[in-house]
């Protein structure tokens, strides 16, 4: 199928569609300049390590270097701005019943002027005190280079180190997210899957739970990916050229 083809086809989908849900991952910001996970040489997993950044252990052994790393992510987000899929994924949701369930840490969607109904890795501005759990805002600290070491900043509440609001390999997601991206999907007549290489589960399950529960699976990628089996119509084309198009398609 030409691209053309797979766009009408999809345009259709989207058109009969009452309650659509979409599955966004980090190729859904990559126009936005922020870095994917796992893209040969751009992706931060090519350069950083996980189970130094992102796990339990990595923070046990060096809170700083932690810290200072999402705080270093945080303000390249803050530098950037939302791109040409965001803003179409706001139009869409102004016209439909559209529920965003996302795995990035980014407030792109939001800054878009999207609702999103569910963060399920969390985010890199939501971050929570390691000792009592309350989250809180603690003011920016602008931070030029990833190995800047910073200190975590207190608890205003109750004096324990404040941790990143993101989800660590290991964790368990939070209930209440990942509840909700799960009845989104399973409620949906069309499950549109943006930029995510599936691989990282439970969130990489969605779509066949989609599939299980009578959806439509769409995937806007622009390579194949260890859920391009569960689509239904496979759209090889970027976050930002595909979504307007679709969105002015309807
Ligand atoms: P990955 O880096 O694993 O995958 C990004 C996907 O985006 C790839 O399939 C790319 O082909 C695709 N992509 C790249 N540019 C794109 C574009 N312009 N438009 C559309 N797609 C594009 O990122 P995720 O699948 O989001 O977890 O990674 C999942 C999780 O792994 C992340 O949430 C993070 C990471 O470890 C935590 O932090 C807990």
């Amino acid at each position: 199928m030409s691209n053309a083809d797979v766009l009408s086809a999809v345009a259709e989908l989207a058109g009969s569609a009452q309650r659509v849900a979409v599955l966004t991952g980090a190729g859904m910001s990559a126009e936005s300049g922020i870095s994917t996970f796992r893209d040969a040489q751009t992706g931060l997993w090519s350069t950083f390590e996980p189970a130094d950044l992102a796990s339990p252990d990595g923070w046990a052994r060096d809170r700083n270097l932690v810290w200072g790393w999402y705080q270093w992510r945080a303000e390249l987000v803050r530098r950037s701005q939302p791109n040409a899929g965001h803003l179409a994924l706001t139009e869409w949701q102004a016209r439909t019943h559209l529920d965003i369930a996302t795995q990035n840490v980014d407030d792109l969607h939001e800054r878009a002027g999207s609702t999103v109904m569910s963060h399920v890795h969390g985010s890199l501005f939501d971050p929570r005190c390691t000792e009592c759990d309350v989250h809180s805002h603690p003011e920016p600290e602008p931070v030029d280079e990833y190995a800047d070491r910073v200190t975590p900043p207190l608890c205003p509440y109750c004096g324990g180190d404040m941790r990143p609001g993101a989800v660590w390999f290991g964790e368990s997601l939070p209930e209440d997210q990942w509840r909700a991206a799960v009845e989104a999907v399973e409620s949906a007549d069309l499950v549109v899957v943006v930029g995510t290489s599936g691989v990282v589960f439970p969130f990489a399950g969605l779509p066949a739970m989609a599939r299980s529960a009578g959806a439509s699976v769409v995937e806007i990628n622009p390579v194949e990916t260890e859920i391009s089996d569960m689509a239904d119509l496979r759209w090889r084309t970027t976050a930002a050229n595909g979504l307007p198009a679709l969105v002015a398609a309807l």
